[in-house]
This record gives structure tokens, C-alpha cells and sequence, in this order.
């Protein structure tokens, strides 16, 4: 289970009092025309300034199981500017492959950067410890440079020094598994894969790029200063120069999944509770990602109701722009509510309204291209970030660009739809075909997917059940055959 709930409720309309006479066609060509709060490229010019070819407004949610680089791919090449990984827990990273027991997260090799087309991609990390949440955004943008040691003894740099203050040089035993409950695993063959749905992701590194890349220089920290602040910056400062133009251009961090603690630590969501932690997270991240890398952060509109709780959210959010973050994607339900119920536009527009100098995204029951629009105008964000909307959807971004164009948006035909299920299910091989058994990890995980496709199809019932049958690419191929061919 990732950051999703099995309970959400079915698509419906968000909370937005009056927000229903918006008119999203006329709402596309304001924008368009410049007219729009000076966005003259049709685009609030802070967000592509911080994010190059980031030209519209509206980008690709972190999707759990989902947001792989063959959605993604297949997102751009409908005219989604920018996407985020789904939420990789930082000990993930930091142990370097798969084989981690208790993650309920994403796998890495689902979210490394599928080349040149997977640009610009912000990695989302999410975890319960400032020093491991920096150690691993910097593993991820510098797309594992170093070796995995290098790293940890960054996460870990409190434990460099014996209670004499003498510096303890590390071993690998010393970055085993904490507290018993996570298992520490070498990176798997999985895990190495370059993604060849591009041909260009690379990460992690060979061992042999790593031998050659090899530094101490993280396990002794400067005497006089706070081992982890300095080794963190240390680590930026090293960092400035050479890391791959295929890497990520953006750090975001999760604090807003609601999937429950780990033993009695807080993450996700439930940093909204305890802003003098999330805070702390929010600082350490951004103290060790080079300067040049914009950081964002993805929040919940609160962790609940109580004002307390409001305040909360308000001290973190302020903080995040205080520190320099870019933005923040804000999904305007609550971490007690999961996915349950409608989201709030008419709090978000609240939100926005208390700093409205801000860039800020707005996420929640984004369903169709109308309320993209709808929620610009209404909640006053600078964008949006489509999340359940564009899963079997990917047109979704290209009747967003239509509207931009002045174009009433259209539908895809059945030839659309066919050629995207296979261009979809190509990507996905690819970037699967070092798994041990490519053709049925890859039918099985396009189920999901041929599900919510299905929905488009006039006969989505029918449609739906053949791919919920799905077991191998032939069956797949038969059901493209049978309900995707002209008739
Ligand atoms: C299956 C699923 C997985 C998700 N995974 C992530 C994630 O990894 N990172 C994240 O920031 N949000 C994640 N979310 C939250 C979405 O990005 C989005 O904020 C939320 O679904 C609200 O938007 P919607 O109502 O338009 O779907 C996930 C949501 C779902 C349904």
C-alpha cells in the first residue's frame, strides 16, 4: 500500500460554494491571452524560472503503483510540462534497492528518470528523520555519485563521533538495519536497471562508477561545527558541479501521505501534527540539495480541523517559503481524512488569499480538464497538480493545452486509445525488462491501468472486465484486437 486509501470515495465534486457557474473555456483563454494575472506565457513566470520547459499550469501528481516513467512519458507526450515520482522512502534510497521488507512506498526502479523525454522530474521523498531525508535528496539529485557509505555517513554523521569526540570511522555494519525493522539490502539487478523506455536513466550508478567516484570525505566532519549541518553542506558544496542533466530538477517533500506512522514516528501527513519537526525535515533538506535545485513541498490543507491543527499547517507552510522552498502543492483534504470525501476549494482559497504573493499548486478531485481550470480561477493557485484524474487519462493534458489553444477540448477516438494502451504497455516493458520474468510482471501491473483506459471506451463495462482477466501480452493484445479495432 502507498500513499492511496481503499476507502475513497468515488469522483464527485470538490467543496466550492458559487465555483459552479465557472466558465473553464473562458477561464483557458484569460490565461492564454497574457491578460491573466500577468502570466503573459500563459504560465505564472516564477514556476518556469525555477523549473526550465515547466510552460503550463498543471503537472503530473506523485502516484503510488502509478507514476512510473512509462505514465510518465506517456503524460508528456500529451503535453504535461513537468511530473513527480511517487513518494520513495528516504531509508529506500539510502540502502540503495529493492528487497526493503516493510516499504509500502515506491520501488526505485519505478522512479528512476526515463531519459531525455522524463524532464523536468522532481524526485518525492518522505521519511521520519531531517538527516536521512537530506542525505537521500542529495543521493537522488546527485543520482547516486558517491557510494551508498558516502551517504549514509552523511545521514548518520552523529554517529562519527565516540564519546570522546574522536572521530569513529564507519563500516558498513554500522549502517545496518535500525531498529530491526527494515531490512538492509545490496542494490538489485532491478534497482541497476537503466530505463531503456529512453535509454538514458541512470541511477543508481554501477559499482564501478562508484569505486571511481570514492570519497571519505563525509565520514570525518570539521571540528568546531555541527557534524551535521557541516557535512551537509559539505555535501552541497561538492555537489555543485557534475551531477547528470538527466537527474532530477526538483526535490519535493512529502508531508502529506496518510498512510499511518511508523512505530511511533511520524511522516507523510503526520509531520502536520508536529510542525517543529516538519520544519526541522523542511531545513535539513534544503540545507544539503544544491542551491541551483528548486525544493517544493506537498502538503495537506491541515492534519485535521481543530485550530490548532490549523495553525500548524499555516507555521510549516510559512516556514517552507521562509527557507526558500519554491512552492507548495497543497491537496485540500485533511491527513484524517485520507481520501474520503470531497476536498475543500473554498479552504485552499483561503490559503492562497493569506499570502497571495506565493506560488502556490493546487491539489483534490481534479477529474476532468473543466475543473483544472475551474480551480485556478476559484482557489487562485498558480496551478494544478492532476492526481487520480489523469490515471487511463493522459488526454487529460492534451485537452488542457487545447483549451490553452482556444480549442473546445475533444475526446480521444478508439484509434487514440489503442495506440496509447500499446505505447503504454511498450514503455512499461521496457523499463521492465530486467525483472525475472518482464511479460507477466508488466500484464499484470497494466491491469490497473487497462481498467481506467477502459473507461473511455463505449463499452467500458465489458472493456473493463476483459482486462481485469488479463494475464499475459497475448490476452492483452486480444483485448486490444476484440474492442480497439475499427469497425
Ligand atoms: C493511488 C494514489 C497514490 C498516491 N500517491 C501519492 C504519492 O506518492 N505522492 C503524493 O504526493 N501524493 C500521492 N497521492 C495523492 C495525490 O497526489 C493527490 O494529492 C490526491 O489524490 C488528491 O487529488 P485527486 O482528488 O484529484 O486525486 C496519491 C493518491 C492516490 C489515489
Amino acid at each position: 500500500m502507498g500513499c492511496e486509501s481503499n476507502n475513497a470515495t468515488p469522483p464527485g465534486p470538490a467543496i466550492a460554494p458559487g465555483g459552479e457557474s465557472l466558465d473553464s473555456m473562458r477561464i483557458a483563454e484569460e490565461i492564454a491571452s497574457g491578460r491573466y494575472r500577468g502570466w503573459s506565457r500563459g504560465v505564472d513566470p516564477r514556476i518556469p524560472e525555477a523549473v526550465p520547459g515547466f510552460d503550463a499550469p498543471f503537472f503530473q501528481a506523485g502516484l503510488a503503483g502509478y507514476s512510473d516513467a512509462a505514465m510518465r512519458i506517456i503524460a508528456r507526450r500529451h503535453g504535461c510540462p513537468y511530473c513527480v515520482t511517487e513518494a520513495l522512502l528516504d531509508r529506500t534510497l539510502l540502502a540503495g534497492g529493492r528487497g526493503f521488507g516493510k516499504a509500502d512506498l515506491g520501488e526505485l526502479h519505478d522512479n528512476v528518470p526515463g531519459g531525455a523525454e522524463d524532464q523536468p522530474l522532481a524526485v518525492q521523498i518522505m521519511g521520519s528523520d531531517p538527516r536521512e531525508m537530506a542525505a537521500s535528496a542529495l543521493k537522488a539529485i546527485e543520482q547516486g555519485k558517491r557510494p551508498d557509505r558516502a551517504y549514509r555517513a552523511i545521514a548518520y554523521a552523529h554517529l562519527t563521533h565516540d564519546p570522546s569526540g574522536a572521530v569513529v570511522r564507519h563500516t558498513p555494519e554500522d549502517f545496518g538495519p535500525a531498529d530491526g525493522e527494515y531490512e538492509e539490502v545490496s542494490c538489485g539487478e532491478e534497482a541497476m536497471c537503466e530505463s531503456e523506455a529512453t535509454g538514458h536513466g541512470r541511477w543508481p550508478m554501477s559499482e564501478e562508477q562508484r569505486e571511481v567516484t570514492e570519497t571519505r570525505r563525509h565520514e570525518v566532519a570539521p571540528s568546531g561545527s555541527s557534524p551535521v549541518l557541516s557535512s551537509l553542506r559539505d555535501a552541497a558544496s561538492a555537489a555543485g558541479s557534475g551531477f547528470s542533466s538527466l537527474s532530477f530538477s526538483t526535490v519535493d517533500v512529502n508531508l502529506a501521505c496518510p498512510v499511518k506512522k511508523i512505530k511511533s514516528k511520524a511522516r507523510g501527513g503526520h509531520w502536520l501534527a508536529e510542525p517543529a519537526g516538519a520544519i526541522e525535515i523542511l531545513e535539513a533538506v534544503r540545507e544539503a540539495v544544491p542551491a541551483r535545485i528548486p525544493c517544493t513541498v506537498k502538503l495537506r490543507r491541515s492534519y485535521d480541523d481543530s485550530p490548532e491543527m490549523v495553525e500548524s499547517f499555516q507555521r510549516i507552510f510559512d516556514a517552507a517559503y521562509d527557507m526558500g522552498y519554491a512552492w507548495a502543492t497543497v491537496h485540500a483534504r485533511t491527513v484524517e481524512q485520507k481520501y474520503v470525501g470531497p476536498s475543500r476549494w473554498d479552504l485552499l482559497r483561503e490559503i492562497v488569499a493569506r499570502r497571495p504573493d506565493r506560488v502556490v499548486f493546487g491539489s483534490g478531485d481534479i477529474w476532468s480538464v473543466h475543473d483544472v481550470f475551474r480551480m485556478i480561477a476559484y482557489t487562485g493557485v498558480a496551478g494544478v497538480s492532476v492526481a487520480r484524474g489523469c490515471i487511463g487519462n493522459p488526454w487529460i493534458f492534451r485537452q488542457a493545452r487545447m483549451m490553452l489553444a482556444g480549442q473546445r477540448p475533444t475526446p480521444p477516438t478508439i484509434a487514440e486509445q489503442r495506440g496509447v494502451l500499446e505505447e503504454h504497455y511498450r514503455l512499461a516493458l521496457a523499463a521492465n525488462r530486467r525483472m525475472r520474468h518482464p511479460d507477466d510482471y508488466t500484464s499484470r501491473n497494466m491491469r490497473k491501468f487497462g481498467i481506467r483506459f477502459a473507461e473511455h471506451h463505449p463499452e467500458s463495462e465489458r472493456v473493463r472486465l476483459r482486462f481485469i482477466a488479463v494475464k499475459g501480452i497475448e490476452e492483452w493484445q486480444r483485448v486490444l484486437d476484440e474492442h480497439y479495432s475499427p469497425r
